[in-house]
């Protein structure tokens, strides 16, 4: 039995519940090939005839991140093979993000067997300043992660599917915009908090490990120091080249307070018991 889970992880916490379910997968029998997106396309191979295909992100301001969206546009169309989708968030809210992932795929003829969404150390620039959420996903999200690969698995061998509906959020944040375009709500999110990336060349080592690690090619290589040319995410950025840069050379600037950045979380975030929610099984 074959199965392939292709994942995005930039700081590492959506990679570390790759590998549980990766191994649990494993001790139940499967092959399974752990596959990061940036690495997809040069093998297409690895999606083809699968039992089982999982897919994993950051939410980004609610939804899975637009690239992420569009390599499951660009998915073969299959006849009902089986699908599971999982997040990691920082602990404000997955939003929409596995209902998204998973309706994807369902127009491509997967049939949906569950959606884990577990917390993760925030990745957002502030969010790691702030250290908010740091350790997580931990040794408890993990067990979690082991439980959910047995549940799916129980579910697939009952031949149940599950009614993607069930993995929309009822924070009122994004219900409101459930099924409809997000690009109105992300900009409004992102209005508050998101700040400019300044780029101080006399830092830059020209080591062109920011243009390594764009998940969107945003960043190319100029005569002497990379080019910028911050189309990022459709215009989203995600603060990953200011991350890695050895030299400093990249900062990234905020809009306002760091306390703003609580506040802002505190409107979009779930309800406790929608924080507790994070295995929705078939
Ligand atoms: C651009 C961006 C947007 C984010 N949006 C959200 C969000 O809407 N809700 C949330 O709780 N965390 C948000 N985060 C935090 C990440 O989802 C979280 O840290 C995630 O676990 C990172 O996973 P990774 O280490 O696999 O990249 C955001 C981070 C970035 C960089
Ligand atoms: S913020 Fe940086 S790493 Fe992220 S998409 Fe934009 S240029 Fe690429
Ligand atoms: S990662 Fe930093 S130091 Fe290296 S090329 Fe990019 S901006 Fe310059």
């Amino acid at each position: 039995m074959r199965s392939t889970i292709v994942y995005f992880s930039q700081t590492g916490n959506t990679e570390k519940v790759t590998y549980a379910l990766y191994e649990r997968l494993q001790a139940r029998g499967y092959t399974v090939t752990p596959l990061m997106y940036e690495d997809a396309a040069d093998f297409p191979e690895a999606l083809e005839g699968v039992e089982l295909l999982g897919v994993g992100f950051p939410t980004f301001f609610g939804y899975p991140p637009r690239f992420i969206e569009q390599f499951l546009r660009g998915l073969k169309k299959t006849k009902g093979t089986s699908a599971f989708v999982f997040t990691t968030y920082g602990g404000a809210t997955a939003g929409d993000s596995l209902y998204e992932a998973a309706s994807a795929l369902k127009k491509k003829g997967y049939t949906i067997l569950g959606g884990l969404k577990l917390e993760g150390s925030d990745s957002y620039p502030q969010g790691r300043e702030l250290k908010i959420n740091a350790g997580r996903p931990d040794e408890d999200d993990l067990t979690i992660a082991t439980e959910f690969v047995d549940r799916i698995l129980e579910a697939k061998a009952a031949g149940r599917s599950l009614d993607i509906e069930k993995l929309a959020t009822p924070t009122p944040f994004f219900a409101a915009y459930h099924g409809r375009p997000h690009a109105a709500l992300v900009r409004k999110m992102r209005k508050e908090i998101e700040g400019k990336i300044v780029f101080n060349q006399e830092q830059c080592l020209f080591c062109e490990t920011c243009k390594k690690s764009c998940p969107t090619r945003s960043i190319g290589t100029g005569e002497k120091f990379p080019e910028f040319s911050w189309k990022c995410i459709d215009g989203l950025r995600c603060y990953q080249c200011v991350r890695v840069c050895p030299g400093k050379a990249l900062s990234a600037e905020y809009p306002g307070a760091l306390e703003d950045y609580l506040k802002f979380r505190a409107e979009s975030a779930d309800s406790p018991e929608e924080k507790r929610r994070t295995t929705i099984v078939a």
